[in-house]
């Protein structure tokens, strides 16, 4: 539950409207920040926005259209805000992400680099557009917030494409920390099982056998959004270039 304001007068934009991402909204939007969800499947922003509690200070939510794996779908989204807004967000939370499962073996090439293009690729245009329009109008700080996941540390059968995109988003953020230390924290969070429409693909015999591995025995809820408005929030001002395992 949220239990303060510390998001008042943040603009945060989220990538992927569903699951975690729709949660990480309503969180932002109950502590007072203004959000812009942006997702390929515009229907999915919208609904997301449809639900939010109202922006302070009269400022709107804003459902856009985005794909992440394109640099002129990125650019275009982030003049669209700061045409809206006068400023571009000081929060950007990474939540758009795929899978498309298979064993080693048999894992077509077009489903490797399609998963990278999203989940890799993607974090690092958004992260690239939003810090490049936070140094340009002079910004003093700012958060952004990748979505890793737990499989790109410790692997995953069946998931050899998404697990190395996710090491990715770990490396990308780490390096990303140390170039813009000056102001902008780049942090990752690393979800473990959580229920979205996500893993509700994922056959219940999986999903037994990995709840095994998970030491409170049961599937996390979109909860993980509770990290990222400690992330985004001032709380978190002394914490950039890690991972923070929600598992
Ligand atoms: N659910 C889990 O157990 C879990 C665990 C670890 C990490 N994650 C990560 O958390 C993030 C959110 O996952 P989720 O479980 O909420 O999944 P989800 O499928 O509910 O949401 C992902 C969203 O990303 C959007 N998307 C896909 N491709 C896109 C693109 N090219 N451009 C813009 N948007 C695109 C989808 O339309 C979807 O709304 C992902 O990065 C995922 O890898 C999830």
């Amino acid at each position: 539950m949220a239990s303060s304001s510390r998001l008042i007068s943040r603009l945060a934009l989220v990538t992927g409207g569903s699951g975690i991402g729709r949660a990480v909204c309503q969180r932002f939007a109950s502590e007072g920040a203004t959000v812009i969800v942006a997702d390929l499947n515009q229907d999915a922003a919208v609904e997301t926005v449809d639900a939010l509690q109202r922006g302070q200070k009269g400022l709107e939510h804003m459902a856009g259209q985005i794909d992440v794996s394109s640099k002129d779908s990125v650019k275009k989204l982030i003049t669209r805000i700061q045409t809206c807004y006068f400023q571009p967000p000081s929060v950007c939370v990474n939540a758009a992400g795929i899978t498309q499962d298979d064993f080693l073996l048999s894992l077509e090439e077009e489903h490797f680099d399609k998963v990278i293009q999203v989940n890799l690729k993607g974090t690092f245009l958004v992260t690239q557009a939003v810090a490049q329009a936070l140094v340009a109008c002079g910004a003093p700080k700012g958060s952004i917030i990748n979505m890793g996941s737990i499989v790109g540390k410790v692997g995953n059968i069946g998931q050899a494409n998404y697990s190395a995109s996710k090491a990715g988003v770990e490396g990308l953020t780490r390096t990303a920390a140390k170039e813009l230390s000056f102001g902008i924290r780049c942090n990752c969070v690393l979800p473990g099982f959580i229920t979205t429409p996500m893993t509700d693909k994922v056959p219940d015999k999986v999903i037994n056998k990995l709840l095994t591995l998970v030491p409170l025995g049961r599937m996390g809820e979109p909860a993980v959004a509770d990290v990222c408005a400690f992330l985004a929030s001032d709380d978190s001002r002394y914490i950039t270039g890690t991972s923070i395992e929600v598992t």
